[in-house]
């Protein structure tokens, strides 16, 4: 089931996330709703807050080429645990922030280490898109957005765009 996607500014999608305790097929149906509702964007990554849920969930596929196969990952409790002293800069963009984009800098390689969605704690070091990906959905759950990452007028800027937005869309 597709769910209904924040738009910034939302004082949800800046509050930190809570940690997942216990395993239940409420919470993966979430993550299976998640994904639908990522696809359906269409974009490739999203974060519970992002629809309203402050629980320390992120699902995400990166993988562009049509070719290939989708790798629809599911995450609890992400977590960075090691970072490259390597950077790179990539233009984030974000489905809470849409039509918005600019040049974000992170690390270039991390070491990730969550939960599935039966219970398997995993870990493993993602690369390039996938890195990027990987932080900028984390950074959901600590309540950060990409422009949070820009010069505060820039920042300024694509807020009041996007509070424009918002009173555009709730006057339709
Ligand atoms: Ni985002």
């Amino acid at each position: 089931m597709k769910r209904n996607i924040l738009l910034h500014p939302d004082p949800r999608l800046k509050k930190p996330c809570a940690p997942v305790t216990e395993m239940t097929d409420e919470l993966r149906s979430l993550a299976d709703d998640m994904l639908a509702t990522m696809y359906d964007a269409p974009g490739i990554g999203l974060a519970a807050p992002q629809i309203g849920v402050l629980n320390r969930l992120i699902v995400m596929d990166c993988v562009k080429d049509e070719a290939e196969a989708p790798r629809p990952m599911i995450m609890f409790n992400p977590e960075v645990i090691a970072s490259s002293d390597e950077l790179n800069t990539y233009e984030e963009g974000c489905l809470s922030i849409p039509d918005q984009y600019a040049d974000v800098t992170r690390p270039a390689d991390v070491d990730v280490r969550w939960i599935d969605r039966d219970g398997n704690e995993h870990t493993e070091t993602f690369t390039k898109l996938w890195a990027t990906c990987v932080q900028h959905e984390i950074d959901h759950l600590d309540g950060k957005l990409f422009i949070d990452y820009l010069k505060p007028l820039r920042r300024q800027m694509i807020t009041r765009k996007m509070a424009k937005l918002k009173r555009e869309l709730a006057r339709e």
